[in-house]
Protein backbone atom coordinates (compact mmCIF):
# COMPACT_ATOMS: atom_id res chain seq x y z
CA UNK A 1 0.00 0.00 0.00
CA UNK A 2 1.49 3.42 -1.17
CA UNK A 3 2.35 5.42 1.92
CA UNK A 4 0.58 8.64 3.02
CA UNK A 5 2.38 11.95 2.20
CA UNK A 6 4.17 13.29 5.04
CA UNK A 7 3.37 17.24 6.44
CA UNK A 8 6.48 17.81 4.70
CA UNK A 9 5.50 16.63 1.50
CA UNK A 10 2.41 18.16 1.65
CA UNK A 11 3.48 21.41 2.61
CA UNK A 12 6.65 21.79 0.09
CA UNK A 13 3.98 20.07 -2.42
CA UNK A 14 6.89 17.20 -3.19
CA UNK A 15 4.99 15.09 -5.71
CA UNK A 16 3.79 17.41 -8.02
CA UNK A 17 7.21 19.39 -8.04
CA UNK A 18 8.67 16.22 -9.06
CA UNK A 19 6.52 15.47 -11.61
CA UNK A 20 7.35 18.29 -13.52
CA UNK A 21 10.55 17.07 -15.09
CA UNK A 22 10.37 14.54 -17.93
CA UNK A 23 10.42 10.20 -16.93
CA UNK A 24 13.58 8.74 -17.82
CA UNK A 25 11.32 6.92 -20.73
CA UNK A 26 10.74 10.23 -22.29
CA UNK A 27 14.17 11.99 -22.28
CA UNK A 28 15.57 12.89 -25.31
CA UNK A 29 19.05 11.80 -23.61
CA UNK A 30 19.82 11.13 -19.67
CA UNK A 31 21.24 15.14 -19.38
CA UNK A 32 17.83 16.02 -20.15
CA UNK A 33 16.72 16.29 -16.46
CA UNK A 34 20.07 18.30 -15.43
CA UNK A 35 18.84 20.86 -18.41
CA UNK A 36 15.29 21.07 -16.95
CA UNK A 37 16.08 21.37 -13.21
CA UNK A 38 18.81 24.14 -13.92
CA UNK A 39 16.18 25.71 -15.93
CA UNK A 40 13.30 25.06 -13.32
CA UNK A 41 14.92 26.30 -10.39
CA UNK A 42 15.84 29.18 -11.92
CA UNK A 43 12.57 30.34 -13.08
CA UNK A 44 11.96 29.63 -9.05
CA UNK A 45 14.79 31.65 -7.91
CA UNK A 46 13.92 34.65 -10.49
CA UNK A 47 10.29 34.32 -8.68
CA UNK A 48 11.56 35.18 -5.49
CA UNK A 49 14.24 38.19 -6.58
CA UNK A 50 11.30 39.32 -8.20
CA UNK A 51 9.52 39.27 -4.67
CA UNK A 52 12.27 40.83 -2.84
CA UNK A 53 12.48 43.70 -5.43
CA UNK A 54 9.22 44.44 -4.26
CA UNK A 55 9.88 44.39 -0.69
CA UNK A 56 13.20 46.53 -1.38
CA UNK A 57 11.02 49.08 -3.40
CA UNK A 58 8.36 49.58 -1.36
CA UNK A 59 10.45 50.10 1.86
CA UNK A 60 12.00 52.94 0.05
CA UNK A 61 8.91 54.67 -0.21
CA UNK A 62 7.81 55.06 3.46
CA UNK A 63 8.14 58.40 5.27
CA UNK A 64 11.59 57.09 6.86
CA UNK A 65 13.91 54.86 4.66
CA UNK A 66 13.34 51.09 6.32
CA UNK A 67 16.74 50.49 5.99
CA UNK A 68 17.10 47.04 7.50
CA UNK A 69 14.10 45.64 5.17
CA UNK A 70 16.19 47.16 2.00
CA UNK A 71 19.38 45.76 2.53
CA UNK A 72 18.00 42.50 3.81
CA UNK A 73 16.11 42.56 0.67
CA UNK A 74 19.04 43.14 -1.77
CA UNK A 75 21.10 40.77 -0.13
CA UNK A 76 18.53 38.44 -0.88
CA UNK A 77 18.77 39.52 -4.47
CA UNK A 78 22.04 39.55 -4.77
CA UNK A 79 22.09 36.20 -3.27
CA UNK A 80 19.65 34.81 -5.82
CA UNK A 81 22.03 36.42 -8.38
CA UNK A 82 25.51 33.89 -7.42
CA UNK A 83 23.20 31.39 -7.43
CA UNK A 84 21.70 31.86 -11.00
CA UNK A 85 25.38 32.51 -12.18
CA UNK A 86 26.72 29.06 -10.65
CA UNK A 87 23.48 27.74 -12.39
CA UNK A 88 25.13 28.05 -15.43
CA UNK A 89 28.27 26.33 -14.70
CA UNK A 90 25.99 22.97 -14.55
CA UNK A 91 25.49 23.62 -18.41
CA UNK A 92 29.14 23.47 -18.56
CA UNK A 93 28.88 19.95 -18.43
CA UNK A 94 26.81 19.53 -21.14
CA UNK A 95 28.49 18.08 -24.64
CA UNK A 96 27.03 19.91 -27.98
CA UNK A 97 25.60 16.82 -29.49
CA UNK A 98 23.69 16.48 -25.65
CA UNK A 99 22.40 19.74 -26.29
CA UNK A 100 20.94 18.88 -30.06
CA UNK A 101 19.23 16.24 -28.88
CA UNK A 102 17.36 18.68 -26.02
CA UNK A 103 17.41 21.28 -28.87
CA UNK A 104 15.10 18.95 -31.12
CA UNK A 105 12.37 18.38 -28.18
CA UNK A 106 12.30 22.19 -27.19
CA UNK A 107 10.01 23.25 -30.01
CA UNK A 108 10.59 27.09 -30.58
CA UNK A 109 11.36 27.65 -27.27
CA UNK A 110 14.01 30.21 -26.38
CA UNK A 111 15.53 31.03 -23.18
CA UNK A 112 14.14 34.47 -24.19
CA UNK A 113 11.18 33.97 -23.33
CA UNK A 114 11.43 33.25 -19.36
CA UNK A 115 9.53 35.15 -17.81
CA UNK A 116 11.46 35.30 -14.65
CA UNK A 117 14.62 36.97 -17.02
CA UNK A 118 11.87 39.21 -18.43
CA UNK A 119 10.37 40.37 -15.11
CA UNK A 120 14.61 41.11 -14.12
CA UNK A 121 15.09 43.43 -17.19
CA UNK A 122 11.93 45.17 -16.16
CA UNK A 123 12.88 45.75 -12.91
CA UNK A 124 15.93 48.30 -13.91
CA UNK A 125 13.26 50.80 -15.15
CA UNK A 126 10.60 50.19 -12.35
CA UNK A 127 12.90 50.53 -9.31
CA UNK A 128 15.31 53.04 -10.48
CA UNK A 129 12.32 55.96 -9.79
CA UNK A 130 11.83 54.91 -6.12
CA UNK A 131 15.44 55.31 -4.97
CA UNK A 132 15.37 59.21 -7.24
CA UNK A 133 12.31 59.75 -4.97
CA UNK A 134 13.93 58.94 -1.92
CA UNK A 135 17.17 61.14 -2.99
CA UNK A 136 14.69 63.89 -3.33
CA UNK A 137 13.19 63.60 -0.17
CA UNK A 138 16.62 64.02 1.50
CA UNK A 139 17.60 66.69 -0.60
CA UNK A 140 20.77 64.90 -1.93
CA UNK A 141 21.88 64.53 -5.51
CA UNK A 142 23.41 61.70 -6.64
CA UNK A 143 27.23 63.13 -7.25
CA UNK A 144 27.08 64.61 -4.00
CA UNK A 145 26.17 61.03 -2.52
CA UNK A 146 29.47 59.58 -4.21
CA UNK A 147 31.44 62.76 -3.49
CA UNK A 148 31.11 61.87 -0.05
CA UNK A 149 29.61 58.56 0.92
CA UNK A 150 30.37 59.06 4.38
CA UNK A 151 27.64 61.56 5.22
CA UNK A 152 24.78 59.82 3.54
CA UNK A 153 25.88 55.90 4.89
CA UNK A 154 22.12 54.53 4.52
CA UNK A 155 21.29 55.97 0.98
CA UNK A 156 25.41 55.61 -0.31
CA UNK A 157 24.44 51.81 1.16
CA UNK A 158 21.30 51.56 -1.57
CA UNK A 159 23.12 53.05 -4.33
CA UNK A 160 25.84 50.65 -4.30
CA UNK A 161 23.39 47.84 -3.57
CA UNK A 162 21.87 49.03 -6.83
CA UNK A 163 24.47 48.50 -8.59
CA UNK A 164 25.69 45.41 -7.53
CA UNK A 165 22.56 44.38 -8.86
CA UNK A 166 23.29 45.81 -12.37
CA UNK A 167 26.77 44.05 -12.12
CA UNK A 168 25.30 40.71 -11.66
CA UNK A 169 22.70 40.87 -13.95
CA UNK A 170 25.77 41.90 -16.72
CA UNK A 171 28.09 38.84 -15.23
CA UNK A 172 25.40 36.65 -15.63
CA UNK A 173 25.10 37.22 -19.27
CA UNK A 174 28.91 37.24 -19.54
CA UNK A 175 28.82 33.73 -18.30
CA UNK A 176 26.34 32.57 -20.00
CA UNK A 177 26.97 34.01 -23.89
CA UNK A 178 30.16 31.93 -22.35
CA UNK A 179 28.34 29.26 -22.43
CA UNK A 180 26.17 29.59 -25.78
CA UNK A 181 29.63 29.65 -27.42
CA UNK A 182 30.81 26.61 -25.55
CA UNK A 183 27.94 24.81 -26.61
CA UNK A 184 26.80 25.96 -29.90
CA UNK A 185 30.07 27.92 -30.87
CA UNK A 186 29.78 31.25 -32.36
CA UNK A 187 29.05 30.96 -35.67
CA UNK A 188 25.84 29.01 -35.14
CA UNK A 189 22.86 30.50 -36.09
CA UNK A 190 19.57 30.22 -33.60
CA UNK A 191 15.82 30.29 -34.17
CA UNK A 192 16.36 34.34 -33.08
CA UNK A 193 19.07 34.69 -35.66
CA UNK A 194 22.46 35.10 -35.05
CA UNK A 195 22.60 34.76 -31.06
CA UNK A 196 26.42 36.07 -30.95
CA UNK A 197 24.80 39.70 -31.59
CA UNK A 198 21.32 39.20 -30.58
CA UNK A 199 23.41 38.57 -26.85
CA UNK A 200 26.18 40.85 -27.57
CA UNK A 201 23.67 43.63 -27.60
CA UNK A 202 22.39 42.54 -24.13
CA UNK A 203 25.96 42.45 -22.37
CA UNK A 204 26.21 46.41 -23.19
CA UNK A 205 23.03 47.01 -21.46
CA UNK A 206 23.38 49.05 -18.16
CA UNK A 207 20.25 49.14 -15.71
CA UNK A 208 21.31 51.72 -13.87
CA UNK A 209 23.36 54.44 -15.90
CA UNK A 210 23.17 56.67 -13.66
CA UNK A 211 25.30 55.05 -11.42
CA UNK A 212 27.98 53.74 -13.92
CA UNK A 213 28.32 57.52 -15.10
CA UNK A 214 28.40 58.91 -11.39
CA UNK A 215 31.85 57.22 -11.11
CA UNK A 216 32.93 58.92 -13.90
CA UNK A 217 32.09 62.45 -12.66
CA UNK A 218 33.90 61.45 -9.21
CA UNK A 219 36.48 60.72 -11.27
CA UNK A 220 36.50 63.30 -13.87
CA UNK A 221 37.15 66.04 -10.85
CA UNK A 222 40.14 63.93 -9.09
CA UNK A 223 41.47 63.53 -12.99
CA UNK A 224 41.53 67.25 -13.15
CA UNK A 225 42.96 67.84 -9.73
CA UNK A 226 45.70 65.27 -10.65
CA UNK A 227 47.01 66.09 -14.31
CA UNK A 228 50.06 63.58 -13.62
CA UNK A 229 47.49 60.45 -12.30
CA UNK A 230 49.44 61.16 -8.94
CA UNK A 231 51.76 63.56 -6.71
CA UNK A 232 54.76 61.88 -7.13
CA UNK A 233 56.12 58.48 -8.09
CA UNK A 234 56.77 55.26 -5.77
CA UNK A 235 59.84 54.54 -7.45
CA UNK A 236 61.03 57.95 -8.22
CA UNK A 237 62.21 57.21 -11.67
CA UNK A 238 59.40 59.54 -13.19
CA UNK A 239 60.25 63.57 -13.05
CA UNK A 240 57.76 63.67 -10.78
CA UNK A 241 60.69 63.05 -8.22
CA UNK A 242 59.94 60.43 -5.05
CA UNK A 243 56.88 60.77 -1.76
CA UNK A 244 58.21 63.92 -0.22
CA UNK A 245 59.83 65.90 -3.08
CA UNK A 246 56.32 67.12 -4.25
CA UNK A 247 57.37 70.36 -5.41
CA UNK A 248 58.89 68.68 -8.49
CA UNK A 249 55.15 67.83 -9.52
CA UNK A 250 54.87 71.43 -10.09
CA UNK A 251 57.30 70.93 -13.31
CA UNK A 252 56.64 69.61 -16.84
CA UNK A 253 57.19 66.12 -17.42
CA UNK A 254 59.87 64.83 -19.99
CA UNK A 255 59.18 62.49 -22.84
CA UNK A 256 61.09 59.92 -20.64
CA UNK A 257 61.08 56.42 -22.78
CA UNK A 258 61.81 54.62 -19.67
CA UNK A 259 59.04 55.98 -17.72
CA UNK A 260 55.37 54.69 -18.80
CA UNK A 261 52.39 57.33 -18.96
CA UNK A 262 50.74 57.49 -15.47
CA UNK A 263 46.84 56.30 -16.39
CA UNK A 264 45.01 59.29 -17.77
CA UNK A 265 41.84 58.52 -15.42
CA UNK A 266 38.55 57.47 -17.45
CA UNK A 267 37.73 57.91 -20.59
CA UNK A 268 34.75 59.46 -21.95
CA UNK A 269 31.47 57.63 -21.14
CA UNK A 270 30.26 55.23 -23.20
CA UNK A 271 26.73 55.89 -24.86
CA UNK A 272 24.25 53.64 -22.72
CA UNK A 273 20.91 52.15 -23.08
CA UNK A 274 18.04 51.39 -21.04
CA UNK A 275 16.61 47.98 -21.33
C1 LIG B 1 23.55 24.74 -23.03
C2 LIG B 1 23.06 25.77 -22.48
C3 LIG B 1 22.42 26.93 -23.16
C4 LIG B 1 22.41 27.32 -24.48
C5 LIG B 1 23.09 26.64 -25.66
C6 LIG B 1 21.64 28.53 -24.58
C7 LIG B 1 21.39 29.23 -25.74
C8 LIG B 1 20.82 30.47 -25.82
C9 LIG B 1 20.70 31.27 -27.00
C10 LIG B 1 21.22 30.86 -28.39
C11 LIG B 1 20.09 32.42 -26.68
C12 LIG B 1 19.77 33.60 -27.62
C13 LIG B 1 18.32 33.67 -27.89
C14 LIG B 1 17.93 32.59 -28.86
O1 LIG B 1 18.48 32.57 -29.94
O2 LIG B 1 17.10 31.75 -28.46
C15 LIG B 1 19.79 32.34 -25.28
C16 LIG B 1 19.17 33.33 -24.56
C17 LIG B 1 18.83 33.21 -23.24
N1 LIG B 1 19.02 32.10 -22.44
FE1 LIG B 1 20.13 30.51 -22.87
N2 LIG B 1 21.20 28.87 -23.33
C18 LIG B 1 21.64 27.92 -22.44
C19 LIG B 1 21.40 27.86 -21.08
C20 LIG B 1 20.59 28.73 -20.41
C21 LIG B 1 20.25 28.65 -19.02
C22 LIG B 1 20.74 27.57 -18.05
C23 LIG B 1 19.41 29.68 -18.76
C24 LIG B 1 18.72 30.06 -17.49
C25 LIG B 1 18.85 29.46 -16.39
C26 LIG B 1 19.25 30.42 -19.98
C27 LIG B 1 18.47 31.55 -20.12
C28 LIG B 1 18.50 32.37 -21.22
C29 LIG B 1 17.97 33.72 -21.21
C30 LIG B 1 17.32 34.41 -20.03
C31 LIG B 1 18.20 34.25 -22.47
C32 LIG B 1 17.91 35.69 -22.93
C33 LIG B 1 19.22 36.41 -22.61
C34 LIG B 1 19.29 37.91 -22.85
O3 LIG B 1 18.31 38.51 -23.31
O4 LIG B 1 20.37 38.48 -22.58
N3 LIG B 1 19.98 29.83 -20.96
N4 LIG B 1 20.24 31.15 -24.79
Amino acid sequence: MAQAPTDYELYLRVPELLSLQKPTAERACPDELMFQVVHQTAELWMKLLDHEMQEFTSSLDGKELQLHIAQTALHRVHHIQRLLLSGLEMLYTLSPTDYMRIRAVLGRGSGQESPGFRRMLALGSEVWPHFERLLERNNVQLIELYHDPRHHPALFAIAEGLLEFDLRLQEWRNRHILLVYRTIGIGTPSLKGKHSELLEKGLRTQFFPALWAVRDEVFAKWTAGHPQGAEYSLTGASPLGRPGEAAAAASPPSADAASPPMPRGPRPPRKRSRP
